[in-house]
């Protein structure tokens, strides 16, 4: 699987079979993880066979079943946090798509106790998102998109940057609020988030998906 196919067939999955990852799975994944924290900073770790987090109320309100393992996203606490959280996060979310694994992004409906409970984390450090991870009872199904012209205004625009908002138009963000913005300016493009809840997780996930459609070749950020 390409990663534009797994940014197509990803979608949000909140029930798990009861099927262990293979380890040679696990492996990759741990890689990944490790590659993610190096360039960002972050202290991204991968948690495996661990059903607590995910079996309280928060989690049956928020509809997960099955859930015994996730990546917890941790980082220093500081302005770019979340960003980066988002932009790292969604990498290993693509990942785990073509490893043949299915994910939820997950800020509020899991035990965050429970998670830090079995992670590393310092005083200066903050939890800002869980990513639920395994197989999937369905592969769930596409989220419903505003309009390309409401996220970016009108006009024409040049290709490369039709095809970075149709990546970004496929990303998850929390509640499927798409509360961002992506505006050319000369062939640099400028990406904000309009507010709302975790619109700065969302906004480092649509960055993501944006360089992907559109080629980091292409433009600088503004
Ligand atoms: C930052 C962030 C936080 C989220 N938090 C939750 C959550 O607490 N509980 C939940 O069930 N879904 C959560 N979601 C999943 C979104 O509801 C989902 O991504 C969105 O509806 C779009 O659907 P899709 O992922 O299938 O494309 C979150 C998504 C993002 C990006």
């Amino acid at each position: 699987m390409t990663i534009f196919e797994a940014m197509e067939s990803r979608h949000s999955v909140r029930a798990y079979q009861d099927k262990p990852i293979p380890q040679a799975l696990v492996q990759e994944l741990s890689r990944e993880v490790a590659a993610c924290n190096a360039e960002s900073g972050l202290r991204i770790q991968l948690v495996t066979g661990e059903k607590d987090a995910f079996s309280g109320l928060m989690a049956h309100y928020g509809k997960f079943s099955g859930v015994s393992n996730y990546i917890a996203l941790i980082g220093r606490k500081g302005p770019d946090l979340d960003e980066t959280v988002g932009y790292y996060g969604q990498r290993l979310v693509l990942k785990a798509q073509m490893l043949g694994l299915n994910t939820c992004w997950v800020a509020m409906t899991m035990k965050k106790g429970a998670v830090k409970a079995n992670c590393k984390m310092d005083k200066d450090e903050k939890l800002v998102c869980v990513l639920s991870l395994g197989y999937g009872v369905n592969p769930g199904k596409a989220h419903k998109s505003k309009a390309m012209e409401a996220l970016c205004g009108p006009g024409q625009k040049p290709d490369w940057f039709v095809k970075g908002m149709q990546a970004a138009m496929l990303a998850p963000t929390a509640m499927n609020q798409q509360k961002f913005q992506f505006t050319l300016e000369g062939s640099a493009v400028k990406a904000r988030a309009t507010g709302g809840f975790y619109s700065k997780v969302d906004l480092g996930i649509v960055k993501y998906h944006f360089e992907l459609g559109a080629g980091k070749e292409n433009f600088t950020w503004a």
